[in-house]
C-alpha cells in the first residue's frame, strides 16, 4: 500500500477538495448497507496496484510489439493477467486491454460485424443491458437491434420465443447477458439458437463473472464466439474489461480494440487486472462466491415472506429485482427513502413495467459487496427487518433515522476489509 499512501498524503497537502471528496465517499462506503449489484469492494493489493505509477506508462500494441520502448514491466503485467485469464476461464484467447465493459462489448461487435447488420439482444426494459443494442447507444444506432425477452408469467427467458424471434430477424450476433436478471442463462440453448440462423454469439458475462470464475454459475466459453466482461463487479478487481474468443478471431478482436476503438492501454488498471484475477485463483474467492449467492437467496427469500413479490420467484445468482407495484411504493421513492435510511440500492424496471425507467416498479438488490464484508445469513436476515420497516413507511423520517444508525451499527460490525482508514491516514 505503501504507494497509495504516498500519493493520498500528497493529494492532501495539493489539493484538499479532492481529499476531503475522496474521504466522504470513504465514509458512505464504510458506514452504509451498499446493496448495488454491480458494484464491489476491490482489496488492498487491487487498490494499490490500480493506484500505482504504471499509469505513466504508454504502451500502445500488445505485449513484445509495443510502439513505444520502455515496455518491458508493463509487458509483464499484461502477460500475468492473460495468463491468468485463460487459466480462470479456459478461453483460446485473451485481450485484457478494454477499458470497460462497454468498450470490450464495443471491440466483440466490430471484429465482425458491419454497421447496419442485424444483432439480437435482451431487452434493456427486461434485464438487458444499453450495449445489447438499445436505440441511445452505438450498438443501436451502428446495427440494427431486436430483442427478446422474459415470459410474462415465469419471468425467465423464454428460449422459444428466442428461437422464433431469431428465425424472423436473422441476426449476424445474437447477444447474451443481462444487467438485471436472476436465473441460470442457458448458453448451450443459446449457441443451438445461434447456430440454426447462422448468427455469431457474444456472450456478455459481466455480471456473472465472478460466480463463473468460482464454477458456481455454467461457462459460457465453451459455447460462444466472443465472451466480455468487466472486471468490477463479482469478479472484485479494478473497474474496466476483459475480452476472450475463439482463437480464429483473436487477431480481429485485437486489432479492433487497437488501432480499432482504443489507444493506449492504462496499464496500471491492467496490473490491478492481473492481481485480481490472481485473487480470483484463489479457495477463499470459491467461498467468497458461494457466500455472495447464499445471501442472495437468504435477503430474497426473507423478504418474498415479508410480502415482497421477487421477480421470478427468487435468485441463482448475486442479485435480484423486487417488484413493488404490490406494496404502495415505486421504484423511486423506495431507493430515496432506502438511502436515507444508509440502505443504498437502485430503482429498477420489472418486466413488462409500465412505470417510465425513472419512476420504475422496482428495486435490484446485490450482495457482492455485503457478503465482501463478511456478512452472512444472519446479517441479511437484518437487513431484511431494516428494508421493510423503511418500506413500510417510506415517508417517515424518523424511521430512516433510526434504521440508518442501525445500518451504521450493522457495518461496524463488519469494516471494511481493506483498512481503507489506515490507507487515507
Ligand atoms: C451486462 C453488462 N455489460 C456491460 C456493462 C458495461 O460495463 P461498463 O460500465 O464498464 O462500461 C454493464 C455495466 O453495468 C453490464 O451490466
Amino acid at each position: 500500500m505503501s504507494l497509495a499512501v504516498g500519493s493520498l498524503k500528497a493529494l492532501k497537502a495539493a489539493d484538499p477538495a479532492v481529499y476531503e471528496a475522496i474521504r466522504a465517499e470513504e465514509k458512505r462506503q464504510r458506514d452504509k448497507l451498499l446493496l448495488i449489484a454491480s458494484e464491489n469492494f476491490a482489496s488492498p493489493a487491487v487498490l494499490a496496484a490500480q493506484g500505482c505509477l504504471m499509469t505513466n506508462k504508454y504502451a500502445e500494441g500488445y505485449p513484445a510489439r509495443r510502439y513505444y520502448g520502455g515496455c518491458q514491466n508493463v509487458d509483464t503485467v499484461e502477460e500475468l493477467a492473460i495468463q491468468r485469464a485463460k487459466q480462470i476461464f479456459g478461453a483460446e484467447h485473451v485481450n485484457v486491454q478494454p477499458h470497460s465493459g462497454s468498450q470490450a462489448n464495443m471491440a466483440a461487435y466490430l471484429s465482425v460485424l458491419k454497421t447496419g447488420d442485424v444483432i439480437l439482444g435482451m431487452d434493456l426494459s427486461q434485464g438487458g443491458h444499453l450495449t445489447h443494442g438499445s436505440r441511445v447507444n452505438f450498438s443501436g444506432t451502428l446495427f440494427r437491434s431486436y430483442f427478446y425477452g422474459v415470459d410474462r408469467t415465469t419471468e425467465v427467458i423464454d428460449y422459444d420465443a428466442v428461437q422464433r424471434i431469431a428465425e424472423e430477424c436473422r441476426p449476424r450476433m445474437i447477444v447474451v447477458g443481462a444487467s438485471a436478471y436472476s436465473r441460470i442463462l442457458d448458453f448451450p440453448r443459446f449457441r443451438t439458437i445461434a447456430q440454426s440462423v447462422g448468427a455469431y454469439l457474444l456472450v456478455d458475462m459481466a455480471h456473472i463473472a465472478g460466480l463463473i470464475a468460482a464454477g458456481l454459475h455454467p461457462s459460457p466459453v465453451p459455447y460462444a464466439d466472443f465472451v466480455t466482461t468487466t472486471t468490477h463487479k463479482t469478479l472484485r478487481g479494478p473497474r474496466g474489461g476483459i475480452i476472450m474468443c475463439k482463437a480464429e478471431h483473436a487477431k480481429a478482436v485485437d486489432k479492433t480494440i487497437f488501432p480499432g476503438t482504443q489507444g493506449g492501454p492504462l496499464m496500471h488498471v491492467i496490473a490491478a487486472k492481473a492481481v485480481a484475477l490472481n485473487e480470483a485463483l484463489s479457495p477463499a474467492f470459491k467461498l467468497y462466491q458461494q457466500q455472495v449467492v447464499a445471501n442472495a437467496r437468504t435477503l430474497a427469500s426473507g423478504l418474498a415472506q415479508r410480502g415482497y413479490r421477487v421477480v421470478s420467484g427468487g435468485t441463482d445468482t448475486h442479485l435480484f429485482l423486487v417488484n413493488l407495484s404490490g406494496n404502495g411504493v415505486t421504484g423511486k421513492e423506495a431507493e430515496t427513502a432506502l438511502d436515507a435510511a444508509g440502505i443504498t440500492v437502485n430503482k429498477n424496471a420489472v418486466p413488462y413495467d409500465e412505470k417510465p425507467p425513472a419512476v420504475a416498479s422496482g428495486i435490484r438488490l446485490g450482495t457482492p459487496i455485503v457478503s465482501t464484508r463478511g456478512m452472512r445469513e444472519p446479517e441479511m436476515n437484518e437487513i431484511v427487518s431494516l428494508i421493510h420497516r423503511v418500506l413500510e413507511r417510506p415517508q417517515d423520517a424518523r424511521v430512516q433515522r433510526e434504521v440508518r444508525k442501525q445500518a451504521k451499527a450493522l457495518c461496524g460490525r463488519f469494516p471494511i476489509f481493506y483498512a481503507y482508514d489506515a490507507a487515507l491516514v
